[in-house]
């Protein structure tokens, strides 16, 4: 199976609600959720795709033949490039009946494991889809980052709990998702957390702790206060409020105020092992893609999804020799014109 193969497949079977465009970038399924849309306007998300856009990159071949390395080591673990895929709940209902959460996240998992990254995956209403995805990561030797709702701080723990047994390298909250009011209308309300509750919950566990959906230096600085191993840049693709900035445009700042003192992932319209480029360059640890990922599952299943994974390696790679770049270290701001 090549990608094009993959697309055609995906196409074929993902549902009605994702058209599989050829750039994945917001504006055909913009307000559709169910669905993968960015919320409303659908703004959120096509800025996350527009502004990384407006990044270029600058090409030097004058240099000795290189021995391109792309590995990173975060979380103790040493992956074959800084890229990893997503969480992604609730796929039935935003895709098609094909895969349901467990299926999704077990092709995601050993995919991504395959080729040399990890998946993050979801958490749902349903206590059967977090303990499903749980047991997946636990039958890969814990090759899995569990991403755990803000509910209450009990549940939370508990889950957590579960993260540990299955031996987790990492474990996450998308503390974002405190806007997502279609979880209180099924009966499970999430919330915002102070940092007071986020530090007992970070305390209570060795694991390293991962926050996702920080968009501001201020929330920045509160994940570092609260004692997270790492942050995720990211609006949640645009779906838990409208008219946000991009990811990309807010990096720079936030990397200024806490590089050091925490690991800076971003997510949000990365398409592409140059997109990846791009935000190592202004500072991050890693890239998350997402949506992409489905395609991969859907049309491909696991191997689908390390031929992805494969595909936006060698793109980096490519974008590492054109710009002269031997490891992730040497890719820094000199190396691209940002016109945001
Ligand atoms: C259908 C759908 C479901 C998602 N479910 C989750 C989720 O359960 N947990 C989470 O942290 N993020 C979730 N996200 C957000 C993604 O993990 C990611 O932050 C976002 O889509 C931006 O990346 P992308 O532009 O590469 O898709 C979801 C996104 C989509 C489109």
């Amino acid at each position: 199976m090549n990608y094009q193969e993959l697309i055609k497949n995906a196409k074929e079977v993902i549902g009605p609600h994702c058209k599989v465009c050829p750039e994945c970038n917001g504006i055909a399924c913009k307000g559709r959720i169910p669905g993968p849309g960015g919320k409303s306007t659908g703004l959120g998300f096509i800025r996350n795709y527009s502004d990384l856009k407006k990044i270029w990159l600058h090409m030097d071949t004058i240099h000795d033949k290189m021995e391109i390395c792309t590995k990173k080591t975060l979380f103790d673990f040493e992956f074959d490039l800084p890229v990893f895929a997503g969480p992604i709940g609730a796929v039935q209902m935003h895709y098609s009946d094909l895969y349901d959460d467990m299926t999704f996240s077990e092709a995601l998992l050993k995919g991504c494991k395959a080729a040399g990254s990890i998946a993050f995956t979801g958490d749902g209403v349903k206590d059967e889809v977090y303990i499903g995805t749980v047991d997946a990561t636990k039958a890969l030797g814990g090759h899995g980052i569990p991403t755990i709702k803000p509910w209450r701080k009990e549940e939370v723990i508990e889950k957590i709990r579960l993260a540990e047994r299955a031996n987790a390298i990492a474990v996450a909250m998308d503390i974002d998702a405190a806007g997502l009011s279609i979880l209180a209308a099924q009966g499970k309300p999430v919330s915002p957390m102070t940092v007071e509750m986020l530090k007992s919950i970070i305390s209570s566990t060795k694991l390293p702790f991962v926050i996702k959906g920080i968009m501001t230096v201020e929330g920045a600085r509160k994940a570092v206060d609260a004692g997270a191993y790492a942050i995720v840049v990211s609006n949640h693709g645009g779906r838990v409020l409208d008219e946000t900035p991009s990811t990309i445009s807010v990096l720079d700042d936030i990397v200024e105020a806490v590089k050091g003192q925490i690991k800076i992932i971003i997510d949000g319209g990365f398409r592409s092992g140059i997109d990846v480029f791009k935000a190592l360059a202004i500072g991050a640890d890693a890239v998350i893609i997402a949506r992409p990922f489905v395609t991969a599952v859907f049309g491909g299943g696991e191997s689908g999804v390390s031929l992805y994974v494969n595909k936006i390696r060698e793109e980096l790679e490519n974008a590492m020799i054109m710009t002269g770049c031997e490891s992730l270290k040497d890719i820094t701001k000199s190396k691209i014109k940002c016109t945001l």
